[in-house]
């Protein structure tokens, strides 16, 4: 059985503008010590699909089972004690860290919670600034005195406090400088070599992600359109909006260099008005009429690859346009 399982999450937002399903059907297990990638465009569900799981906001549908635990159906109590094992951390560590809290209350704010001594929660803050690669004397100092890669490492041993066996980070280098960013993705790795942690990666940028990820989910308004193993995704995508993510991905690699340029065409539609047929319809340059009118089933494909398209890449190259051909 996989660490963790979501089954058909749904999570819907109502506003005086109506519904928005920005969570639809969503299914996919992640296993021990393995980082699955979460990707897909701004708005698309990324960060609701990460709360829910930790049922930071409810869903209506569906499930998440944590280590045989079923977490949408945990009484309160119960969550709080499944907490210590699925952490998250968020994109801005800046707002994620109370200013007012010195560095060594915050990492160790879930050990009090748990009820620690004020020893061990002391020697235990100071062996997780060791483990972020922080001195120890950080403790003292407060969140405005470090710099926003130190900021998301604070954040990073606050999540690690309790030896949690997931967690989900949610885009936790996009905000940082371009040369910070490489350091902290090396840190995680380096924290899941050590404590063997599994990790949901969220990121909106594609070449983060395949990057640290064994497999890869790549969300479109709110459902999966694809899924698979990193490397096989990276080489060649099955779906059409994943074929055009990566287009879109800067690449240093210079034999990739063709797919530099952002293939993605139109606006992507309202998700309180999401259009028939295939959600990707309205922008895809293979729709044709049955895209238009039914919705594609994500099904099984080549190795383990999930796809929903009823024309997809791997089973047809051939239809797509020259303009979306990717030099090699
Ligand atoms: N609290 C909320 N109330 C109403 N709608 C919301 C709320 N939070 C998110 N949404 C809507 O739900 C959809 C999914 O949003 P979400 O923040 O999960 O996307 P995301 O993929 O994380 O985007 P980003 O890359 O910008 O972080 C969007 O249409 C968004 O406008
Ligand atoms: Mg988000």
């Amino acid at each position: 059985m996989s660490l963790l399982s979501v089954l058909s999450l749904c999570v819907e937002y109502q506003s005086a503008r109506g519904t928005v399903r920005a969570v639809d059907d969503v299914s996919f297990d992640l296993d021990a010590g393995e980082t699955l990638g979460l990707v897909g465009e701004s708005g698309c569900g990324k960060s609701t699909l990460g709360k829910a799981i930790m049922r930071l906001v409810p869903s209506c549908d569906g499930l998440a089972i944590l280590d045989g635990q079923n977490l949408t159906e945990m009484p309160d109590r119960a969550l709080k004690a499944a907490r210590r094992k699925i952490q998250m951390i968020f994109q801005d560590p800046y707002s994620s860290l109370n200013p007012r809290h010195d560095v060594g209350t915050i990492v160790g704010q879930p050990l009090s919670v748990a009820g620690w001594s004020r020893r061990d929660i002391r020697d235990r803050v100071a062996e997780l600034l060791g483990q972020v690669g922080l001195p120890a004397e950080a403790a003292r100092r407060y969140p405005h005195e470090f710099s926003g890669g130190q900021r998301q490492r604070i954040g990073i041993a606050r999540a690690l406090a309790l030896g949690p066996k997931v967690i989900i980070c949610d885009e936790p280098v996009s905000a940082l400088d371009v040369s910070v960013r490489a350091q902290v993705i090396n840190l995680l790795e380096d924290l899941q070599q050590a404590t063997g942690v599994s990790y949901l990666f969220i990121s909106h940028d594609l070449s983060v992600v395949e990057h640290i990820s064994d497999r890869l989910i790549v969300m479109y308004l709110g459902r999966i359109v694809e899924s698979g193993r990193s490397e096989e995704i990276w080489q060649q995508p099955a779906h059409p909006y994943t074929h055009a993510l990566l287009a879109a991905a800067p690449v240093a690699d210079p034999r990739l260099r063709g797919r530099t340029r952002s293939l993605l065409q139109g606006e992507l539609p309202s998700p309180l008005n999401p259009p028939p047929g295939c959600s990707f319809n309205t922008r895809c340059p293979m729709a044709r009429e049955r895209c238009r009118q039914e919705r594609p089933v994500l099904r099984s494909v080549a190795g383990g690859r999930m796809v929903a398209c009823h024309y997809d890449l791997l089973e047809q190259p051939a239809a797509l346009p020259p303009a979306m051909s990717v030099a090699s």
